[in-house]
Parts: structure tokens; C-alpha cells; sequence
């Protein structure tokens, strides 16, 4: 019996926290689904210029533009299509027509909230995504963890041996005012005793992609 009762309460303790915590990289999870699902109509950039859009004549909102204005609510509402017609107020216009698809179907509420993170990087980033985020993940896996963290904190294992604080890549504060060209020299030439620099192992095309991808893991 007592037993039961501390795993019941075990249990509901990691459901509790499996549904709070929030996923660092959701922004770039987000960039993922938003390329497969959303960027055939609304653009790779969210502005409204996707190949089928033209196809079928449509006019995809631009997402910069409207994304600042919108609650996550309303968002969810909007993407998943769950209770459009009784939305109400001014956010009525977006589900008058039935050209956006509803996502609901097909789609977890984590994977909105993704795509949701990733829309909010494209409305209010001043940074351009200048190379391939899937690639840089990868290649951050494999040079940059082990010191800057697998989420990016500045935590990685590194750090428990060697006297070192790499960058966390997660503070707004730290990376928002360096630029992507700062961000790219930066990663060619080291800096300090334990940051090393990449040139020569790695491309710019490479860099490019791992900028794209640590400025999807700030927060
Ligand atoms: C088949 C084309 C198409 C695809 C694919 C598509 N959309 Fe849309 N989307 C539209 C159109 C058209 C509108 C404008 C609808 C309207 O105003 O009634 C729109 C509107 C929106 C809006 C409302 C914008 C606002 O705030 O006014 C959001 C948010 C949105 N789309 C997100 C997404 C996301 C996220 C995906 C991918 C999961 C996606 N869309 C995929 C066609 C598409
Ligand atoms: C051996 C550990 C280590 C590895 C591996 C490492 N870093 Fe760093 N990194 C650091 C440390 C420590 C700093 C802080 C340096 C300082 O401020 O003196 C840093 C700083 C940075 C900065 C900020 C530089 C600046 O001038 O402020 C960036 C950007 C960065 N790292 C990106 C990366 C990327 C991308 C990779 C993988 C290609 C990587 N780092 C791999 C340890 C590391």
C-alpha cells in the first residue's frame, strides 16, 4: 500500500515537471517543424512568400508582422483551428477564412509551442539566420557541448574538471548584442585560454550554421 501511494506521487511528480519544464530548444525544434510545415505557404522567413501560396492563389499572413500582437493563446488557437469559429474579438479576422489548415490534428500541443517559440524568434530577432540550424545542432553536439552544455547553459562536462566559464548561449543579455559577424569571428579565433579557434577544422558555412543554431537556444 505504501508503496503504491510514494510511486502514484513519484509518478505524478515527473508528470509535473515533464509538462512544466520548458525545453530550452523549443525555438529550434520550432524552425524544424515550421520548415516542413509552414514555410510551403508563409515563407522560409514567415513573411508570405511560400512556393504553394502561389499555387494556390492564397495570401499567407506575415508572420513578423502580425506575431507581436498575438497571445500564445490566441496562437494556439489560431494554428491548431481548435474552437475557431467561436474566437471572438479582434482577433476574429484570422480564422474567417478557412485557407490556414488546422494543425490540431496533426500536431502536439508541444509541437505548437515550438513552432510558437520559433514565430516569436522571426517577429522580434534583429539576427538573421544565416545558415542551416539542422546542421549546426549537429555539429554543436559533437565540438561544443562538452564545454558550453547540451542546452547550450555554459555547463557542459568540461567544466566539472577544467577551471573554465563558457558562454551560455541561453542569456539574452550575453548574445543579443553580438552580432552574427562578431558571433562568427568569435568562434574562428577562440578567445581566452579555453575557448579554441575553429578555423581550419571548421568552414564558414559551418559557423554560419552553428551561429543559426545557438541563437535558437537563446531565450
Ligand atoms: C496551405 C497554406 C498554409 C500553410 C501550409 C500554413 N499556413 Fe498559416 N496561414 C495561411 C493563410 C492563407 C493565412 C491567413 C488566413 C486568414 O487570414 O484567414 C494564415 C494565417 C496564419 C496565422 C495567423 C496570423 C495572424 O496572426 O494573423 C498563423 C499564426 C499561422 N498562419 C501559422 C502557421 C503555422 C505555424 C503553420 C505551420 C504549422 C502554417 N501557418 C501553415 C496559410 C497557410
Ligand atoms: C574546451 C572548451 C570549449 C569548447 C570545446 C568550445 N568553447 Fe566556446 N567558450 C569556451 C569558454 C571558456 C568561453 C569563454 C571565453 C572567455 O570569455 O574568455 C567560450 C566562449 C565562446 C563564445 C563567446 C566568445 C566571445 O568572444 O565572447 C562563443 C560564441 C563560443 N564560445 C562558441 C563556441 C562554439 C560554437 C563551439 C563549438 C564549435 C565552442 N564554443 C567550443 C569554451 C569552449
Amino acid at each position: 500500500m505504501r508503496a503504491s501511494v510514494f510511486i502514484a506521487f513519484f509518478v505524478s511528480i515527473l508528470m509535473a515537471s515533464s509538462a512544466n519544464a520548458a525545453s530550452p530548444n523549443s525555438a529550434y525544434e520550432g524552425q524544424r517543424i515550421f520548415a516542413s510545415h509552414c514555410q510551403l505557404c508563409h515563407g522560409p522567413d514567415g513573411k508570405g512568400g511560400g512556393p504553394l501560396a502561389s499555387n494556390l492563389g492564397l495570401t499567407p499572413t506575415d508572420l513578423t508582422r502580425t506575431i507581436r500582437s498575438r497571445s500564445d493563446t490566441i496562437l494556439r488557437k489560431i494554428i491548431s483551428g481548435e474552437d475557431g469559429p467561436t474566437i471572438s474579438g479582434r482577433d476574429r479576422h484570422n480564422i474567417l477564412t478557412d485557407a490556414m489548415p488546422n494543425w490540431g490534428k496533426v500536431l502536439s500541443d508541444q509541437q505548437i509551442d515550438a513552432l510558437i517559440a520559433y514565430m516569436r524568434y522571426l517577429g522580434t530577432s534583429k539576427h538573421e539566420l544565416l545558415g542551416d540550424p539542422l546542421l549546426g545542432a549537429e555539429l554543436y553536439g559533437n565540438y561544443c557541448a562538452v564545454c558550453h552544455g547540451e542546452d547550450g547553459y555554459g555547463d557542459g562536462v568540461m567544466t566539472q574538471i577544467l577551471d573554465m566559464e563558457p558562454l551560455d548561449h541561453t542569456n539574452p543579455v550575453a548574445m543579443n548584442p553580438m552580432t552574427n559577424e562578431e558571433l562568427i569571428q568569435a568562434i574562428m579565433t577562440g578567445n581566452g585560454e579555453y575557448m579554441p579557434g575553429w578555423e581550419g577544422l571548421l568552414s564558414q558555412e559551418d559557423v554560419e550554421a552553428l551561429v543559426s543554431y545557438i541563437r535558437l537556444l537563446t531565450q
